[in-house]
């Protein structure tokens, strides 16, 4: 009879020669050229290298474990969709204004604690971000100067009633008109990109933060933001000047079971035109608002101010 004590041995050989074996399958990540790194001061460089390069340029320095499955296979995937999402070296094929908004995306990211990825920061305590560090990185975005004042006087009357022939957004989701009559929920100001924010919430919406019942939102509730350049006088007053976009969450948990319970959809300009080339659009509405699963994907936090 073998005791628990001698099987030890032949249980640690037999782990052994099977993590052996996993080394043969080696997810390759492909190489790719560095065609127009990033510019950033040396401080701010010295952290999106040592943080973010792994999974977002192609540059990464991987570690000897990074190479070893299975950890190498999680690595590969995080390298692939990072890149995919937002990538450093070819940083020179964004228009200045993308760029500008993925810099104001990643300290979004950055200051909600889900970049860089926890399951990463476990094994690399060194791209860990110290308070200097977010703090060097949220100064240097907010250098930024936002895109030149718009205001042609145009009214913007085709946005909201008048909008007779809008076509429907790539996911299928229909303009909703008349989201200018709701009322006002919260208003934000976007410092990079120079845009005033008004959040509008139809009845149900409404009626829910005045009975409390927003975790989660009910069916039927309606957001609309509307974004309008910000224009300012002489005297530093700040009010909207041309109609930019407007974007909706539609709540319904069934319909939009796939896309976090709510349909998304934007349209933007004065004549207003579908956001996307095709349904994935979503996907860059879902993975902004995702740190905020636990506010049902809302960055509003309306209860404080609105509710009676
Ligand atoms: C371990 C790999 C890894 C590291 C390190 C990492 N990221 Fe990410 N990042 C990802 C992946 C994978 C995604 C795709 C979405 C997801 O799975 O969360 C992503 C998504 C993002 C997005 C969303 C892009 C979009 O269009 O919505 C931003 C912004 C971002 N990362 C910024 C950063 C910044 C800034 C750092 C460094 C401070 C960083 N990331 C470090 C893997 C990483
Ligand atoms: C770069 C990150 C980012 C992306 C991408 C993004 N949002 Fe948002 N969204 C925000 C932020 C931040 C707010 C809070 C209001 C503000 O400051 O503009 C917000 C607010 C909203 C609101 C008002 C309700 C709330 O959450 O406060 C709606 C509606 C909305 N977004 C729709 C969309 C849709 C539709 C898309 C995709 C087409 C989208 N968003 C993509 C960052 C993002």
């Amino acid at each position: 009879m073998t005791t628990p004590r001698k099987r030890w041995p032949m249980v640690a050989l037999i782990l052994l020669i099977g993590l052996g074996i996993l080394q043969f399958f080696h997810p390759e990540t492909e190489a790719a050229p560095v065609t127009g790194e990033i510019q950033a001061p040396p401080a701010v460089k010295e952290i999106l290298v040592r943080a973010c390069y792994d999974c977002h340029s192609n540059q990464g320095q991987l570690k000897w474990f990074d190479k070893m499955a299975p950890a190498s296979w999680l690595v590969a995937r995080h390298i692939r969709d990072g890149r995919a999402m937002l990538n450093f070296s070819t940083w020179d094929s964004l228009a200045p204004a993308a760029q500008s908004a993925a810099l104001y995306t990643s300290i979004n990211q950055v200051l909600f604690g889900v970049m860089p990825r926890a399951d990463y920061l476990l094994l690399h305590r060194d791209a860990r971000l110290s308070a200097t560090d977010i703090a060097t990185l949220r100064d240097w975005v907010n250098t930024f100067k936002a895109h030149p004042k718009k205001d042609t006087g145009q009214v913007p009357a085709t946005i909201a009633e008048h909008a007779a022939s809008v076509a429907d957004a790539p996911n299928g989701i229909a303009y909703l008109k008349g989201w200018d009559q709701w009322q006002v929920v919260s208003t934000t100001d976007r410092f990079d990109n120079g845009t005033l924010r008004v959040i509008y919430g139809n009845d149900i919406a409404v009626k829910a933060i005045q009975q409390k019942k927003i975790h989660p939102w009910p069916d039927g509730a309606v957001f609309a933001k509307a974004a309008w350049w910000a224009v300012r006088d002489s005297l530093g007053r700040v009010r909207p000047g041309d109609f930019f976009q407007v974007e909706f969450m539609i709540k319904d948990q069934q319909k939009y079971a796939r896309t976090e319970g709510w349909g998304w959809a934007r349209w933007r300009g004065l004549q207003p035109k579908p956001y996307g080339k095709n349904a994935l659009f979503t996907t860059e509405c879902t993975t902004c608002h995702a740190p905020l699963k636990n506010n049902d994907f809302l960055f509003t936090q309306p209860l404080a101010l609105n509710a009676h």
